[in-house]
């Protein structure tokens, strides 16, 4: 079976100048859209009514959802100061300090900040890239600056706004927001290039902490969890080179560890897709490449990518819409090469978790990087739980008084590793490396649980009493 939520991202994210932000931006009660498909998209892919209907709906709902529009009509994100030019990775570029919010679709008692830092892609080139960062109303611990997490978007900003007492700066990721280079160019997103996330998510927490010194601590943690969810995972390995001071730690969730053992694994071939340089007609069939033209011109984001994928499956279901062999070749090989984490120095501690019934990235390839990474380097302080019967998405929300005690201990205690009942695997010895199992002993049976997030967030102009 394909499950391709997270590949879909990537399809929208190389391809459209469409950013997260307004993948995820409210809705009004009413359609701000009249989008259609024409007859000839329609007929690339051989789409029934039904799917149509239901693209050009999808299409319709997430362009209501934009807060402020298209980014490219939106002059934050098109114009540039000149310095974007020159300006170092982790400098900021410009800041909107107050946003506001009657737009946007955030938990009452948030703020809203936007700004625009240097990051650096995959082969260390500068590129400007969107953050936001959201405010809460009284920080952890009563204290003057809120503590920071740095945080790598996923499917919605649920976690995020759940991070009580923290204030979070979410980098849009490089060519999901801010579209163009200052010269002009457009920005493609690297998707899964895991170090190129790793950049942006670290940079960001420089940036922003460079835009309110004396609102944010100059300590922050790294979190990101659900697609290309190895970028945290790979800020860990890059810190030890970047060395962006007040760095208390990573967490990792259900992340994408190797690319190619992921294709190999689960058959997700579009994976790929975001290799920067690819010769896209290398990869795809002509009915790969259909697909992605398509794609590319509705600028769909998540939903939209499925159910056009979904319905081109659905359409002739034995049709590859990637090239025999394209995962054994040269360049899946060296994009495994320069974007798999694990198995590699990082600078701790680090807390992973991955559910065991993950539909999308299988807890075995995480539990593989989790062992050659504590093989190697049995020093470092990484923790691992794996959470029995629980799906992608909804392993954030079964660990989440895990990670939440996690993270304070970092912040306040600062007490690294202990107080928590991780039992240390024989085959790591006296290692820092733990492992632990949660599930065995949940309030009710585990079937009875619910495994998938159904729902999204929408806008309601007028509030609710
Ligand atoms: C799809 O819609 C077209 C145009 O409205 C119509 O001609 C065609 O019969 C429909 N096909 C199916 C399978 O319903
Ligand atoms: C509808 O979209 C247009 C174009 O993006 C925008 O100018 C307008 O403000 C939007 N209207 C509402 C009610 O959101
Ligand atoms: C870049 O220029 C903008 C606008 O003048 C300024 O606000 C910002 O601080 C500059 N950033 C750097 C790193 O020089
Ligand atoms: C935010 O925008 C809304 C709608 O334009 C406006 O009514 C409101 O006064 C603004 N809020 C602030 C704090 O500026
Ligand atoms: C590096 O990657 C950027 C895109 O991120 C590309 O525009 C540039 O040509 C690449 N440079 C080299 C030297 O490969
Ligand atoms: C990837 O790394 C492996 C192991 O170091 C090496 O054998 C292989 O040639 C590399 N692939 C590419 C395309 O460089
Ligand atoms: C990624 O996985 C493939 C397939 O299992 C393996 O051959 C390759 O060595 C791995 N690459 C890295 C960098 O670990
Ligand atoms: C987890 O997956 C296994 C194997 O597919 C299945 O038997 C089990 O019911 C699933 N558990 C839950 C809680 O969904």
């Amino acid at each position: 079976m394909f499950t391709f939520f997270g590949v879909l991202i990537s399809v929208v994210s190389t391809l459209a100048y469409v950013t997260a932000a307004e993948c995820l931006q409210p809705h009004d009660n009413t359609w701000n859209s009249s989008f259609t498909l024409t007859e000839d998209q329609i007929n690339s892919l051989g789409l029934s009514n039904e799917t149509a209907h239901n693209l050009e709906v999808v299409i319709r709902f997430e362009q209501t959802n934009w807060a402020t529009g298209s980014v490219i009509n939106d002059p934050f994100y098109m114009d540039l100061p000149a310095n974007a030019t020159t300006a170092p990775a982790g400098s900021l570029l410009k800041l909107e300090a107050f946003t506001n919010t009657s737009t946007y679709t955030i938990a009452p008692s948030l703020a809203l900040s936007r700004s625009i830092y240097q990051s650096k892609t995959l082969n260390g080139t500068i590129v400007p890239v969107s953050a936001y960062i959201l405010w809460p109303y009284h920080a952890l611990g009563g204290a003057k600056a809120a503590p920071l997490v740095s945080w790598g978007h996923g499917t919605a900003g649920l976690v995020a706004e759940s991070l009580a007492g923290y204030a979070v700066v979410a980098t849009d990721y490089a060519g999901l927001g801010v579209p163009f280079y200052p010269y002009g160019s457009r920005i493609t997103h690297q998707y899964v290039a895991s170090p190129a996330g790793g950049n942006d998510i670290l940079y960001a927490a420089q940036a922003a902490r460079s835009a309110f010194p004396d609102q944010l601590t100059e300590e922050f943690v790294v979190y990101e969890h659900s697609q290309g969810g190895g970028t945290a995972w790979a800020a860990a390995q890059q810190q030890i080179e970047l060395q962006i001071p007040g760095y208390l730690g990573t967490i990792a969730g259900s992340p994408v560890t190797n690319t190619t053992m992921l294709v190999k694994t689960t058959g997700q071939a579009l994976a790929m897709i975001i290799w920067p340089d690819m010769n896209i007609a290398e990869m795809l069939t002509t009915r790969g490449q259909a697909l992605l033209t398509l794609v590319e011109e509705i600028q769909g984001c998540s939903v939209a990518v499925n159910t056009a994928l979904s319905g081109t499956l659905e359409a002739d279901p034995t049709a590859a819409l990637m090239k025999d062999g394209f995962v054994d070749s040269y360049w899946a090989s060296s994009f495994a090469n320069l974007t798999t984490v694990g198995g590699q120095h990082f600078v701790g501690p680090m807390l992973v978790f991955h559910g065991t019934n993950d539909t999308i990235l299988p807890e075995a390839l995480t539990a593989l990087s989790f062992k050659q990474t504590c093989a190697s380097f049995p020093e470092r302080e990484l923790r691992y739980v794996v959470a029995q019967g629980v799906d992608h998405v909804a392993t954030s929300y079964a660990t989440q008084q895990i990670w939440l005690k996690w993270l304070e201990d970092r912040f306040i205690s600062k007490n690294k590793g202990g107080g928590h009942a991780a039992r240390s695997t024989e085959e790591f010895g006296a290692s820092s490396c733990t492992i632990e199992t949660i599930g065995d002993d949940t309030v009710r049976p585990l079937d009875n649980y619910q495994s998938a997030l159904n729902w999204h967030l929408s806008y309601a102009p007028n509030g609710l009493l």
